[in-house]
């Protein structure tokens, strides 16, 4: 297990994955975005015509699956079975099936084992999702949890959607997005809580410069 793990934990749009390559790259520590491996094995599962309400089906395609999770300049890359889907694993396709993975425990086990797989080549990595401070990594030294509302959140996907070339309809992303709260805290597996442990950051009215360095003050503390 690597010497020091920070977890950095939230709902989407909280600001948590910017905020987690900030830290990383000022601490000099690796960096992980779970959400991503959630969005690959769904992509593997729809490339191969899955039912995705059969868990044997999308646990043989996660266990025969070459996942590749690597850092490049600033953001991970993502590749199963050697090609690069960095990009595609942001299509809202994909974003609207994750439900299917995120919800089976067995499915969940084995991504938090390559979570803790991919910890242990490090020595710092600061990890981002929604349960590594509660379940991938109980033991991290620092947890934190990110919140904002969730209009504040609507707008901060709108961006990045649009800065990739997708249109957006700024109602209809905030809807998905509470609905993806509700599926995410509800959910009897592994939900979307703050680890008794963990420092909460409210990031509706800061920078991501401002998220970081509060994050840092508290970890000085
Ligand atoms: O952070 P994100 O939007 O890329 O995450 C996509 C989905 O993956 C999210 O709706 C819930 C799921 N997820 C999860 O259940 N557990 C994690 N540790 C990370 C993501």
């Amino acid at each position: 297990m690597a010497k020091l793990v920070i977890t950095i934990d939230g709902p989407a749009g909280s600001g948590k994955s910017s905020a987690a390559k900030l830290l990383a790259a000022r601490i000099g520590a690796a960096f992980l975005d779970t959400g991503a491996m959630y969005r690959a094995a769904t992509l593997a599962a729809m490339q191969n015509r899955c039912d995705l309400n059969d868990i044997k089906q999308l646990e043989k395609i996660i266990d025969e699956t070459n996942f590749e999770f690597e850092m490049k300049s600033g953001q991970m890359a993502v590749k199963i079975n050697g090609s690069d889907i960095t990009e595609e694993i942001r299509d809202p396709q994909v974003t609207a099936n994750v439900y299917f993975i995120a919800s089976a425990q067995s499915l969940r086990e084995r991504l938090v084992r390559m979570q803790r797989e991919i910890a242990a080549e490090y020595e710092k990595i600061v990890t981002e999702g929604r349960d590594q401070g509660t379940v991938a990594f109980p033991d991290a030294e620092f947890k934190f949890f990110l919140t904002a509302d969730s209009a504040q959140r609507a707008k901060r996907r709108a961006k990045e959607l649009t800065g990739n070339g997708h249109k957006v309809d700024i109602n209809k992303l905030q809807e998905e997005i509470e609905k993806r709260d509700k599926q995410d805290t509800t959910r009897k597996i592994a939900p979307l809580i703050p680890a008794a442990d963990a420092k909460l950051v409210d990031t509706t009215s800061l920078t991501l410069e401002q998220v970081v360095e509060k994050i840092l003050e508290l970890i000085k503390k």
